[in-house]
């Protein structure tokens, strides 16, 4: 049965019946304080409440993990369920009858699913059993099946994994063409490559089929492994990108990794998804991997909502200890989960690993992985020559600029007395050197701040998960994103701010979903509004945003003071973000010339958009 979109009015009207305290209250205990009401957070461990539900505006947030949305959401995120069956949940509650078309249990997706991307996935899962039978029952699979089965796995995890084969002979077309599946949807199904006349052949052959998983367990794309090893052709093929196979949000493994993790494991975080497949088969059922490219903030995001513990285990090669170092600066940059670092011996990779020295082994190291800082200082040390002089005054330098991103004092004395030790200088000069760096790192300000003691009391003073980024550009977004939503006199006056766009990605694109939003409803409801807001991390900072303590009375500046901070810096932003980009590409391939040129202009940009941010 075809799903049929259930539309917004539909869902509105659904959520408007219900009241979100009567559903949250089965899952958690709340009780009043102010004006809102507290709990335990349920999707994360701690002793004191940091979960908050608001009974006027129908949602609710967490000051400590970041969660936050409408009734939905909630369902969502608790039962582990998708949007539509969120919406049926609430209804069934409350005896609203929903047209049956609206019902199609197959879809279970964490977002709303369109008909064409719930064919496409069918598509994938008619592929799947298709490869993995040539594999396991065929003479055409035998040579590959001999392969992956020498590389030790077991009929189990083959099965597991339902990998497969395509052979050379292209099966697949002929195989949806009997099917008579339309010839359009096999085009944008990424299974097919197209020649100029249009015509459609089998993108993968002769290649080992892993299936890919989305959240829910759908298979969204596959990998190909070479078994005839061909140095002119890459050794994996991933599915192009598609409407329902985006590879910078995708995880390897994550659906089963989140029901295990649930039972108090770390998650793991590899580089290959053998070594997923590898470790799993050995007993460590957390496993994830990108594929192939460096961790998204996405990524990190949707790790960070699963467990608050994760450890970070790529290969034992240069490339993998430099990607570690960028797995480590976009946890930073984007998620207080902090994780762990384990380097693999010998320039193995965890497949390997795990196949030459045993479970136990394997174990061991996770169970030595260490900080993060301790990860960068060694990584450091490796790029200098400590018994020259001049190198050691340089690794001191460098060091001090590591732990002055310590956020614990504490931490970033008990580094500065560790270094000072080792060679054996003057710990009172190590403190100068450190002392205006550490200024610098902690001079940003909580949007919030200053307000934090309207908060009840119970809320403890936990550092928030905020999705906030504190600069001034993006304080001035959340402030004015939450004016201009509250008050539609404020919205028509920046829609007729000519030029006038948001600088950061995430406000850019509540924009344009609040301009849908009120194309249909005329009233400003963040809980209604936050049915429209499908991504995780985007629902998140909307909460936020809805939840800033501003002062009532809108100042006489107040919002042309914002259109002029974001509008003065949006280009001298934008053209950073370029640049960074350009620098992460350098430092890539390894151009050292470009990277510091780079550098130079990036510290040019950073000191104008100082210059304009105290103005
Ligand atoms: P095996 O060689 O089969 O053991 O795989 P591996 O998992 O050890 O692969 P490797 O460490 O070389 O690479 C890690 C990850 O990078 C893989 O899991 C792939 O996702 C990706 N990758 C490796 N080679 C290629 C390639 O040629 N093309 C693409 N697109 N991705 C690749
Ligand atoms: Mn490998």
């Amino acid at each position: 049965m075809a799903l049929v979109k259930i539309p917004e009015d539909v869902i509105e009207q659904v959520r408007s019946q219900v009241n979100i305290v009567d559903v949250v209250s089965q899952y958690v205990q709340l009780s009043q304080s102010g004006k809102n009401l507290f709990g335990l957070c349920p999707f994360h461990e701690e002793r004191t409440p940091s979960f908050s539900v608001n009974e006027d505006k129908q949602i609710f947030h967490c000051f400590s993990c970041g969660r936050g949305g409408n009734v939905f959401k909630f369902l969502m995120e608790i039962e582990n369920i998708s949007f539509p069956e969120a919406v049926r949940k609430v209804a069934t509650m409350q005896n609203i009858q929903l047209d049956d078309k609206y019902l199609d249990a197959g879809n279970s997706e964490g977002n709303q699913q369109t008909s064409s991307q719930s064919q496409l996935i069918d598509l994938h899962e008619q592929a799947v059993s298709l490869y993995h039978h040539v594999l396991i029952n065929t003479k055409l699979g035998q040579e590959a099946l001999q392969y992956i089965k020498n590389r030790g796995l077991t009929d189990e995890t083959i099965e597991k994994y339902k990998i497969g084969f395509a052979p050379t002979q292209r099966l697949l077309k002929p195989f949806f063409e009997e099917r008579k599946i339309d010839s359009g949807l096999l085009g944008k199904s990424g299974l097919f490559s197209q020649d100029d006349q249009g015509n459609l052949y089998d993108r993968f052959v002769d290649r080992l089929m892993f299936p890919i998983r989305n959240e829910s367990g759908q298979t969204i794309g596959f990998s190909g492994r070479q078994v005839h090893s061909n140095p002119d052709m890459p050794k994996y093929l991933n599915s192009p990108e598609t409407e329902i196979f985006n590879k910078r949000k995708v995880l390897f493994n994550l659906d089963e990794a989140r029901r295990q993790v649930r039972k108090n494991n770390p998650a793991i975080l590899l580089e290959g998804f053998m070594d997923v497949i590898s470790a799993d088969q050995a007993g460590i059922h957390t496993g994830m991997a990108s594929m192939g490219t460096s961790l998204t903030e996405q990524q990190v995001y949707d790790i960070s909502r699963i467990t608050n513990s994760v450890i970070i285990c790529y290969d034992g090669d240069e490339p993998g200890q430099n990607a570690i170092k960028r797995a480590i600066e976009t946890f930073a940059k984007s998620s207080k989960v902090q994780p762990k670092v384990v380097s693999i011996p010998d320039g193995l990779d965890p497949d390997e690993f795990i196949k030459q020295r045993g479970k136990d082994s394997f174990d061991e190291l996770i169970s030595h992985a260490e900080a993060p800082i301790d990860f960068e200082l060694r990584f450091l040390k490796q790029q200098f020559n400590l018994k020259s002089q001049t190198d050691s005054t340089d690794y001191i330098s460098a060091a001090i600029e590591v732990i002055a991103k310590q956020n614990s004092a504490v931490t970033r004395d008990l580094y500065l007395n560790q270094l000072a030790e080792e060679f054996k200088v003057d710990k009172t000069l190590l403190v100068d050197q450190l002392a205006p760096l550490v200024k610098r790192s902690t001079n940003v300000v909580s949007i919030n701040d200053g307000h934090r003691g309207q908060q009840p009391q119970m809320v403890p003073h936990v550092q928030s998960q905020s999705q906030i980024k504190r600069n001034a550009v993006q304080i001035a977004e959340a402030r004015l994103m939450n004016r201009m939503l509250n008050d539609h006199d404020i919205w028509l006056q920046i829609q007729g701010t000519e030029g006038f766009s948001f600088v950061d990605e995430e406000y850019q694109m509540l924009y344009l979903l609040a301009e849908g939003y009120f194309t249909k409803f005329d009233e400003f409801s963040v809980a209604n509004f936050s049915n429209f807001v499908k991504e995780n991390s985007l629902q998140s900072l909307l909460i936020e945003i809805d939840t800033l303590d501003l002062p009532e009375n809108v100042g006489e500046n107040e919002i042309q003071n914002y259109i002029d901070v974001i509008m003065k810096l949006a280009p001298i932003e934008s053209q950073l973000k370029q640049k960074r980009a350009e620098l992460r590409e350098a430092s890539t391939i390894g151009d050292v010339d470009r990277q510091r040129q780079l550098t130079i202009e990036i510290v040019r940009l950073e000191q104008q958009k100082q210059a304009s941010q105290r103005v």
